[in-house]
């Protein structure tokens, strides 16, 4: 090995530890907070539906937002093939991954129909939003 490929070899498991070291490079993790973030949109979104929380136009557009770009960010974030104890996620993910899109697309759809003008039209397309969470988690979440 002549010394310019051994540089270059180090390098490559120096750039490696650091990309590891990171614990924001856990694929787990990353999924886990784009979850996280749909869990506040849809809780934001459904306290204004109720009254518990009073209405903000710009905070529900925002909601509404994260949850059209869902299908997108789930389909990335769950790309890399990973089951740990940590994680709640079924392995059959993997193997129904068409279907699994298919789940996330939905989040999209009924995100689409979501007027956010109103606290009452906040209110009238909720819980079609909130049942496209349910319907993957049902099947692919432990
Ligand atoms: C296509 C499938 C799918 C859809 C759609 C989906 N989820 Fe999830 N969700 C999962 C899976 C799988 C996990 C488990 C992830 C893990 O533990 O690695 C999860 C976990 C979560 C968690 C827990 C995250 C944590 O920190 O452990 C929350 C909160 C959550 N989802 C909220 C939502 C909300 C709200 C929606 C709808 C707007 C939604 N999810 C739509 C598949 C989905």
């Amino acid at each position: 090995m002549t010394l310019s490929i051994r540089l270059a070899a180090l390098s490559v498991a120096a750039l490696a530890a650091v990309f590891l070291a990171g614990a924001d490079a856990s694929p787990i993790k990353v999924r886990k907070d784009l979850m996280d973030s749909f869990g506040s949109a849809a809780k934001t979104l459904g306290k204004m539906a109720d009254g518990s929380l009073p209405f903000d136009a710009t905070a529900a557009t925002s909601a509404r937002q994260s949850l059209l770009d869902a299908p997108g960010h789930i389909a990335q974030a769950f790309g890399p093939l990973a089951v740990d104890a940590s994680s709640k996620a079924k392995g059959t993910i993997w193997s129904n991954w068409d279907d699994f899109l298919a789940r996330s697309q939905a989040v999209g759809t009924a995100a689409a129909a979501l007027d956010t003008t109103s606290a009452e039209t906040i209110a009238t397309g909720i819980a079609a939003v909130q049942a496209t969470c349910k319907n993957c988690h049902s099947d692919y979440r432990m």
